[in-house]
Formats: C-alpha cells, structure tokens, sequence
C-alpha cells in the first residue's frame, strides 16, 4: 500500500516536476519570445526586405512583382511583360493600366503595343490600350484587366 502510494506519488512528483519543467520551458520560450520570436520576425522582416529591395529597389511596401519604373511606360503606349504574362499601358499620362498578354484568339502572348493598340503577332488581332477591347479580330474577346498599382514610381503587379 505504501509501497503504491509512494510509487503514486512518486509517479505524481514525475508528473509534476515535469510540468514545471515543461512550464519552466514554456515560461523561457515565451519570457525570451519577445526577443526570439521578434528576432524571428525580425529575420522575416529583412528576408521580406530583401525582396522588397532585391525587386524593387525602393523598399516598397506593396506586395507584388515590380514590373518596371513607371517611367518605362511610354504615355500613350505601353510595355509588354512577356514573362509575367501582362502588358502595362499608360493611355493617358499618369493613368496606367494593365491586362492579360494572353491573346483571347488562340493564346498566343501579344509582343507589341503601337500606334494605340496592343498587337498580337499571330493572327494579327489588336486591342486598345484604354480597356483592352478588340479593335482588329480575329479574336473576339478583350483582353481581360490585370492589378497593378503605382506606388514610388515603380509599376507593381497585384
Ligand atoms: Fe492572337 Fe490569334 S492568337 S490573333
């Protein structure tokens, strides 16, 4: 009897040194997670930092692709992004636009923007820079609008 109690309590005095323990372990990570956890953050922070800056250069705080400084947009023209698969087009000084590269004919990513138009190569459709309507089938739906945002100069992908 005595025997099983004391195992009870010893069992009990295990179960229990290790709470305080795992408490104790609990308590550190917590009492030290202002500053590990905010290191980590911290560590977060920079890598997030670094790819802000890697892309943008500017430390942006926008979350996105930076595409290109807002002056690389030609006014009343555009660019097209053929890797992140959007054109970018400023029909109007200061007001940017962008759409799908994707040509709503058969898929092919358009490669020139001209004359007002954003121009596939394959089949010979255009469409305008302001809304990305079909100006010039074959293709018979606009191209449809992408995200972007200006923000310091750079043209950022939503
Ligand atoms: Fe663009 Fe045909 S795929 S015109």
């Amino acid at each position: 009897m005595l025997a099983a109690v004391g195992l009870g309590g010893v069992l009990a005095g295990c179960s229990t040194a290790a709470v305080p323990y795992a408490a104790e372990e609990n308590g550190q990570v917590p009492g030290s997670a202002p500053g590990g956890t905010g290191g980590a953050q911290a560590g977060a922070g920079q890598a997030g930092g670094a790819q802000a800056g890697g892309m943008g250069g500017s430390g942006t705080t926008a979350t996105g692709t930076v595409l290109a400084d807002a002056a690389e947009i030609p006014a009343g023209g555009g660019v097209v992004f053929a890797a992140e698969k959007v054109v970018v087009t400023q029909p109007a000084r200061g007001t940017y636009r962008a759409f799908s590269a994707v040509c709503t004919h058969v898929g092919c990513i358009v490669n020139r923007v001209a004359n007002g138009t954003i121009d596939c190569p394959c089949h010979g459709s255009e469409f305008t820079i302001t809304d990305g309507a079909v100006v010039t089938g074959p293709a018979s739906g606009p191209l449809p609008e992408r995200r972007i945002t200006v923000t310091g100069g750079k043209v950022i992908l939503a």
